[in-house]
Parts: C-alpha cells; structure tokens; sequence
C-alpha cells in the first residue's frame, strides 16, 4: 500500500460558496518560486496563457501550446499545497469540438495534476462547457475582453459598452452557468455589467478589469509587482516595485564580479586549503 502525503487544496464547491459570503482572491503563476511565495494567501492560482506575453515574450497569447502550459502548471502545482489550481486551454486546443476540448483538458490535468481549466469563449462554447464538466472536468469560463479573440476583436478593448452587446455578454455567462461552469471570469466590462451578471449568476464571477461588484479578482501577479515592463493595463494595481529590487540586485552583483568580489569555496563549505 503506498501512502500520499496528503494536499488538502480548497475546492471547486467550497469556491463556489464563497458567492455572497467572501471574495474570490485569485492570481496568476507560471513558476515555481512565485506559486510558492503566493499559495497559501489565495484561493486560486491560475496558469494563464498570459504567460504567452508575461513570460515569452510574444505580442499575444495565442501560440502557447499545452505542452507549455502543461508544464508550467506541473511546477505551480508540484510548489502549492492550498489554492485551487486551474489552467488555461490554449488556442486551438478547444475551439473546434468538445472532444478536442476533453482531449487536451484531460491530457494538461494529467500532465500537471491541476483542478480545472479555463476556456475563453460565449454562447458557442456552453456545449463545451457542459462536456467536459459532465466528463468530470470542472470548468472556468471566461467571457468579455477574450485575448485569445484578439484578432476577431481588433485588439484588447473595453467589451459590453452598449445595451445589445452587454446583453450578449450577460447571455454568453447564462449560457455557462446553465452548462456547469463552477464560476466565470469577467474581463474588460463595466461595473454596472460586472454587478449585472454577478447579481445574476448563482455562480462565483472573477473580475478583471471588471470592478468589485465581482465575487472576486484575479490579476496577472507581474503586473502587480511591476515587472510587466510597459505593459501594466490600468484596472492592475500596482503593490510593489519588484524590477527595481531585481535590477538592483544584478547591478551589484555584476560590480562585485567585475572586482573580483566573490567568495571563495573555501568560504563556503570549511574546505581546508591544500
Ligand atoms: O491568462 C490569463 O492570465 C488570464 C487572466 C484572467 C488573468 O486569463
């Protein structure tokens, strides 16, 4: 019999009870020193495919893969114990059917040992959702401002700002409560929206960029901390000014070995001089 040490991380319904009760404290990680650092401050850590742009570099998030992002998650898993951990689907490994969409949600919770993913998507994807959660996926949906929709949208805008298309964005996050989704994520809309579909839903909404009349936010945790470079949208509160640190931290110690000042080994482990 094999004994495992036990991880006792908070869970799909108790997340969906803190609707009315608390607010849903969520952040993203790709690594393992920052999901680390994070874990027992949160309830849900998120490996976005924000790492596309935060971590590679790119000008959007559309060609991570699932095997990135496998891994990714793999490590903020193998570095949590507490928060509920959920992955994004990348593009393209959801979008043309649910069986798609379980294969590649089956094969990164497999490879990473996280709770559930997330899916970008409106109406058309509810029958997505409810595949997977009736197969025993719980699902994330994420509506409003979709990055993966960059190009359809012309960019990363504001969504919902007249009356039809708030209603579309209401309806699209109807469409995933009704298809199982434990709770959706509400980027880029209004607070009289973002309090709409939060009064509406029975379900947990996570806004960003969506004001606090959501059940909870989520942030990428670089913009936060000042490391996104340019990049910061304006709704991300910035708590720290960790480049500086870093940045001051490389400049000495690039001073310190141009002077020869670094420690010898027999500084460090009492090896006596030969
Ligand atoms: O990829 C991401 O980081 C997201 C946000 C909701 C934080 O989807």
């Amino acid at each position: 019999m094999s004994v495992h040490a036990q991880v006792k991380r908070i869970s799909v319904p108790q997340l969906m009870g803190y609707k009315g009760q608390q607010k849903i404290v969520a952040l993203t990680a790709y690594s393992a020193p920052f999901a680390r650092l994070m874990d027992d401050a949160l309830d849900l850590i998120l490996i976005g495919d924000s790492t596309a742009m935060v971590g590679y570099g790119l000008p959007d998030t559309l060609s991570i893969t699932v095997d990135q992002l496998s891994a990714h998650a793999a490590a903020v898993v193998r570095s949590t114990s507490h928060a509920c951990i959920v992955v994004d689907m990348p593009f393209g490994s959801y979008q043309q059917s649910p069986q798609q969409a379980f294969a590649n949600a089956a094969k990164m919770l497999a490879a990473s040992g996280a709770d559930c993913v997330k899916m970008e998507g409106g109406i058309v994807l509810a029958d997505t959702t409810r595949f997977l959660v009736e197969r025993g996926i719980p699902v994330l949906a994420h509506v409003g401002l979709m990055p993966q929709y960059v190009n359809t949208m012309g960019g990363f805008k504001a969504q919902g700002m007249n009356d039809e298309a708030a209603e579309r964005i209401l309806q699209d996050a109807i469409a995933h409560e009704q298809a199982g989704a434990f709770g959706v994520v509400l980027e880029g809309v209004a607070e009289a929206l973002g309090r709409r579909i939060t009064e509406t839903l029975k379900i947990p909404t996570i806004g960003i960029g969506a004001s606090p009349a959501c059940d909870g936010q989520i942030l990428v945790t670089e913009d936060i901390l000042g490391l996104s470079g340019s990049r910061i949208p304006k709704f991300a509160r910035q708590y720290s000014d960790v480049a500086t640190v870093v940045r001051t931290a490389i400049e000495q110690y690039a001073s310190d070995v141009r002077e020869g000042s670094f420690p010898a080994l027999e500084n460090c482990f009492g090896v006596k001089k030969p």
